[in-house]
Order: structure tokens, then C-alpha cells, then sequence
């Protein structure tokens, strides 16, 4: 989550017109609200208050109203003259969205699209980047339900402001408390100043398995998420490159909001390749992450294969290798990235594999470190350079996806 970026130096004033819809929801630290908007409007931003009937009993639409100088947003329809509050131009007009605090209600309401007040309404017709400062107790906070919704939401490509300072679980000790309001308005001036790093630029992003079929109801796949691809393509996108995400079948579950994000789905090997071939070309960078399969049935049964009590023998071709093929066509200017996950000699293994297919870094997970590899959350990873490394602590997996990026923007470690 964000708090790796929350005490970075910011030059500039990146809020300078920024237009931000400020949710506010039924929370004790409604209070802090005041201090966040006198923040964003003392560095030029424009306010406006969306706020959830529960929110009202916590802090009065006529305090916020003075505060933004427009007229709080909390209801469907204006009570003087019926007329209807739009959802859709909020969510044109925002540059961001700002949820503080967010109680763990409006957390399930969101992850889940219960939109039975405004608040939800904006949220889920929002085009701009949504930040989410939670608040409640550390029960609340530390629950499964909570945790899981959090995760949903993050998956949406939306920022998590973490109270407190810890990112895993088994850290949440003293947590729960809305980040202070200083930090919050942080959070949102080094997003829009990261936000322009990879402006005009085009990334080709892998992810997930691929399926080789073996008949019509059968295949060889393996047990990748897609998360970490998913991670990168939300945080290339956040910082304002275009991305191609080609993916292997992943759940239903793992969706792109991003409008800069364009997802193409592919199955086998095959047809990852075709397509990463015929976008590298156009690419400024690659970050190759999906789980390839190296080997694919020669022959595809057409009918369901039978039970025959003999032992069966399917023999498998070699698939392409995507990687060592955008590899050997890379040209001057162009970045690649690839990954290792390895089980036994990672570092001799990985280095081989960065030198083989022309990497410009390879990104190595190890399956001896816990919470790493397929399937979870985190991810813990050692980035190598043909000259350099640099191992970095477990961490959720969009946060490895900004120390990812980062070292893609300075082409390596150093
Ligand atoms: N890769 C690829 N195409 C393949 C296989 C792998 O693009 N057919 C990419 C992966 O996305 C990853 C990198 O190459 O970025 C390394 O993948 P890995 O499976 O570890 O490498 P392999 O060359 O298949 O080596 P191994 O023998 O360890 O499987």
C-alpha cells in the first residue's frame, strides 16, 4: 500500500488545480476531514464533498460547505428543487477521489457495488484514481471481511492509505486510526507527481498462466494468479503510461478499471507470443511476467479423451520463448524485464536467464522465501542486473510493483 511513498520530498505543488471529490462516511475521524480539505485548498485544489447519511451525524454539511465553498453533495435529488445530483459528471470531473475515512462498511459497499447512496454512486462511476484512508477499530480493521475487501479494492487498481505504518497482518498492532490528514494529502501529491514519470509512454505488460490444451476439456496450466502482473499494469498506468496487458486465463475476478490499461486475453503460449510480437515493436519497455508454459502437447485430442486403463504417454513440443524472442529483436531505446521464480540456485539461475534473453533486469522470487511466488498476496523479490542487485523486503504486491517500476524508470538498481 502507501505509506514506502508518504514522506517523500515533493517539489512543486502538484495539487495546483487539481479537482478532488472528497467521500466522507459515518466515522469518529469525520472530524479530520476538515483539516484534509483546508490542506487540499491551501495548495490549490478545488473540493467536493460527497458525504454518506451515516457521515452527517458525525459532522454537518454546513461546516464542509463553508470550508470547500460549494454546496455538499449527500442525497440523490437536491431537497429544494428535485433536481439530480449527477454521479456520472463527478466522476468526469474528478481528478481523484479521496475516501476519508472510510468505515468498513463503505469499504464492503465498494468492493462489493452496493450502491445504495451517493457515495457509492460517484465511486463506481469514477474515471479518476480513488484513495481509500480507512478508519475504525483494529478488530474491524484486522477482520478477514475487512482485509478481504481491501484486497478487492486494491486488485481495482485503487490506493489503500494504510493506517499506521505497518503493510501485513501480522503487523497491525496500534492500527485501524485514519492516517493523519498531512500524510493523506502526501499520499495524493506524490501520486500526481509520479503520475507524470511514464507520461507518453507504452508498456507491454505479461501476466497469468497459459493454458496448452490436451483436448477439449483438458489442459497443462500452472497455479499463477496474475496478481503480480495486474500490480504493474495498475502502477505503469498510475503514473501515466499506456499499457498493453496481455493475460493468460486468470480468474474472473482480476479485472482492469484503469482506463489507460488495455487487456487482451490470450490462452496458450502461442498466442501470448503472437501478440507480445506484435507489440514489442511499438513499446518503449516490457515487463514480462506471466508463467509461460515451456512445453505443449504435440497433438490436441478433438473428442474428450477415454479412460482406457493403459498408461497414457502425451508428448509435449516446445512452446516459443516469448522472452528470448522480444529479446533478440529489442532495439536501442527499449527496455526488458523478465522473472525467475526458482526453486534451488536462484541467483546462478536467474543471471543465466537475464544474459539468455537479453534483459535489461531480471526480477527473482525465490519459492524457499515464505509469501512469495504464485498465488499469494506478497511477493519478495531480489532485483539482478548484469553488474548489480538489490533485495528488498516482503511486501504486499503493489507495493513491489512500485519498487518494480521504479527500477524499470532508472533502467536498473543503482
Ligand atoms: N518466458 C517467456 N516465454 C516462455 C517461457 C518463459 O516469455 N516460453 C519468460 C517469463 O515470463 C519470465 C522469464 O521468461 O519473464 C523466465 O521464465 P522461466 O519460466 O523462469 O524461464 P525458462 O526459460 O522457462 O526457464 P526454466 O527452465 O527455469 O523453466
Amino acid at each position: 500500500m502507501v505509506e514506502g511513498w508518504l514522506f517523500l520530498c515533493i517539489s512543486g505543488n502538484m495539487l495546483q488545480g487539481k479537482k478532488i471529490v472528497l467521500g466522507i462516511t459515518g466515522s469518529i475521524a469525520a472530524y479530520k476531514s476538515c483539516l484534509i480539505i483546508r490542506q487540499l485548498i491551501k495548495k490549490g485544489a478545488e473540493v467536493q464533498v460527497v458525504i454518506t447519511p451515516a457521515g452527517k451525524e458525525f459532522i454537518t454539511p454546513i461546516t464542509l460547505s463553508a470550508l470547500t465553498s460549494k454546496p455538499v453533495i449527500s442525497d440523490f435529488f437536491s431537497q429544494r428543487d428535485g433536481t439530480w445530483h449527477s454521479h456520472v459528471d463527478l466522476g468526469l470531473w474528478a481528478d481523484a477521489m479521496l475516501i476519508a475515512p472510510a468505515t468498513a462498511s463503505t469499504i464492503g459497499k465498494m468492493a462489493h457495488g452496493v450502491a445504495d447512496n451517493m457515495l457509492i454512486t460517484t465511486y463506481l462511476s469514477m474515471k479518476a484514481p480513488v484513495f481509500i484512508a480507512p478508519a475504525m477499530d483494529l478488530d474491524m480493521y484486522a477482520h478477514p471481511s475487512t482485509q478481504q475487501n481491501l484486497q478487492t479494492l486494491q486488485g481495482y487498481g485503487n490506493h489503500i492509505i494504510e493506517p499506521g505504518t505497518g503493510f501485513l497482518a501480522s503487523k497491525l498492532e496500534g492500527k485501524g486510526r485514519m492516517e493523519e490528514p498531512e500524510n493523506i494529502v502526501a499520499c495524493l501529491e506524490n501520486f500526481f507527481s509520479q503520475q507524470k514519470s511514464m507520461q507518453g509512454k507504452k508498456v507491454l505488460i505479461t501476466a497469468g498462466p497459459t493454458y496448452e490444451k490436451i483436448d477439449p476439456v483438458r489442459f497443462i496450466g500452472n497455479y499463477s494468479s496474475g496478481k503480480m502482473g495486474f500490480a504493474l499494469a495498475n502502477e505503469c498506468a498510475n503514473r501515466g503510461a499506456e499499457v498493453e496487458l496481455v493475460c493468460g486465463p486468470v480468474s474472473a475476478a482480476m479485472q482492469v478499471t484503469h482506463p489507460h490499461i488495455l487487456r487482451i486475453d490470450v490462452e496458450s503460449a502461442k498466442e501470448m507470443y503472437d501478440a507480445c510480437m506484435s507489440l514489442y515493436p511499438s513499446m518503449d519497455s516490457a515487463i514480462l511476467c506471466a508463467a509461460v508454459a515451456d512445453y505443449a502437447p504435440e497433438t490436441v485430442a478433438e473428442q474428450k479423451m477415454k479412460r482406457t486403463g493403459e498408461d497414457l504417454v502425451i508428448r509435449l513440443k516446445p512452446n516459443p520463448d516469448i522472452a528470448a524472442s522480444l529479446g533478440a529483436i529489442k532495439q536501442d531505446g527499449q527496455t526488458l524485464v523478465g522473472f525467475a521464480l526458482e526453486t534451488n540456485d536462484e541467483e546462478t539461475n536467474a543471471q543465466a536467464k537475464l544474459k539468455k534473453k537479453n534483459f535489461d533486469f531480471i526480477v527473482l522470487n525465490s519459492l524457499k522465501d515464505e509469501g512469495a511466488g504464485f498465488r499469494t498476496d506478497t511477493n519478495k523479490i531480489t532485483i539482478l542486473t548484469a553488474d548489480g542487485k538489490k533485495e528488498y523486503p516482503l511486501k504486499m504486491k503493489a507495493e513491489v510493483a512500485k519498487d518494480i517500476v521504479d527500477a524499470l524508470e532508472r533502467k536498473g538498481v543503482r
